[in-house]
């Protein structure tokens, strides 16, 4: 299989930095940014907005092809609504993950995430990116990060605050359930891919980790074009 010379993939659990490092890669690239759980996310909430079961696999995915997604920046909307923040619920990370363990609904949304990296010059974060969604990527990272340390990033995120506040023992069992779900689950659990570079963010300020997978993306992309043309 040929190279895709210039798509990234970042891959790790809940908390482990992938946001915060994918969209600084993006950045300092000049190439698209896209967080793939966004779009199991924005599913689950199309589901739950329709009154899908989240079980009824067939109807998840036929909404999984259907769905109208638009990236404008860190917004997202599916089919025309901004679901920013509506996405971003503790309740919603259940539906999510729920969703996600579909083969149909994998099948679809990987198949959308792979004509998004037709034109290269991408930044994909995820839990499948470098292993089932770009197997062929020229670079790809894995980060992770203690499950403690994890729980405390995202109790602080204000993209998951949704406007509550959550005690760290309820933020980190949810997270513990829903990485079990991801780790364990029939259709591409969460591993790491044999060629892609595991990096323990743990104790580690974000912009060291930065630094870091930036400079071994640089390497990895060798002579690719990093600035945007024209
Ligand atoms: O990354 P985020 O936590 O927003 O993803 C939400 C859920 O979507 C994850 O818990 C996971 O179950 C699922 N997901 C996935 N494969 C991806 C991205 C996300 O299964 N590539």
């Amino acid at each position: 299989m040929p190279r895709n010379e210039t798509i990234v993939a970042i891959d790790g659990p809940s908390g482990a930095g992938k946001g915060t490092v994918a969209r600084a890669l993006a950045q300092e690239l000049g190439y698209r940014h896209i967080d793939s759980g966004a779009m199991y996310r924005g599913v689950a909430w199309q589901a739950s907005r329709d009154g899908v079961d989240l079980t009824d696999e067939l109807a998840i995915a036929a909404l999984a092809e259907a769905a109208v997604f638009a990236f404008e920046g860190d917004r997202i909307a599916v089919n025309g609504h901004d679901v920013t923040e509506a996405i971003r619920t503790p309740e919603t990370d259940v539906a999510a993950a729920s969703v996600a363990r579909l083969p149909a609904v994998r099948e679809a949304l990987v198949s959308r995430q792979r004509a998004l990296g037709e034109d290269g010059r991408l930044v994909m974060e995820g839990r499948d990116i470098g292993t089932v969604v770009f197997p062929a990527a020229a670079a790809k990272i894995y980060l992770d990060a203690s499950p403690d340390e994890r729980a405390r990033r995202r109790a602080v995120d204000p993209a998951h605050a949704s406007g509550r506040t959550r005690a760290l023992a309820d933020v980190a069992s949810a997270l513990e359930a829903r990485d079990t779900s991801d780790r364990t689950r029939h259709a591409s659990p969460l591993t790491l891919a044999p060629d892609a570079e595991l990096i323990d963010t743990t104790g580690v300020p974000i912009g060291d980790v930065v630094t870091r997978v930036l400079s071994i993306v640089r390497s990895r992309l060798g002579g690719a074009p990093s600035a945007p043309a024209g």
